[in-house]
């Protein structure tokens, strides 16, 4: 795919399922955690929970929805919202899957990246 409008990062395959696996980006406070579903979905959102920062990579997914490993806030894998009655939102990064392989927004990645 040629488009610089998005950057590859990997395979599908590469993120456990269901799991989540962190991609690195320079110049940007956060990394994006890239999320899989049991059924094979697959989002990305800056890993940064809306209520106090922690990693949301190492929480803990349901459905379509990843429970924040420190206080349990539950965030919404399509929207990045969490849910009520907790308020916030995490940023919800674009992304594209072509044959297999994962291509995120490049404005959000910053520099060609690739999982930590
Ligand atoms: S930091 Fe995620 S629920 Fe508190």
């Amino acid at each position: 795919m040629a488009d610089e409008r998005w950057v590859e990062i990997g395979a599908v395959e590469d993120v456990p399922r269901p799991g989540a696996r962190r991609v690195k980006r320079t110049g940007k406070p956060f990394p994006i955690a890239v999320f899989r579903t049991a059924d094979d979905r697959v989002f990305a959102l800056v890993n940064h929970c809306p209520h106090r920062g922690a990693p949301l990579s190492e929480g803990y997914i349901s459905d379509c929805t990843v429970s924040c490993a420190l206080h349990g806030w539950v965030i919404d894998l399509e929207t990045g919202k969490a849910q009520a009655p907790d308020e916030g939102a995490a940023a919800k990064v674009p992304l594209q899957i072509v044959e297999g392989r994962i291509y995120l927004a490049a404005w959000a990645v910053a520099a060609p990246g690739g999982w930590e």
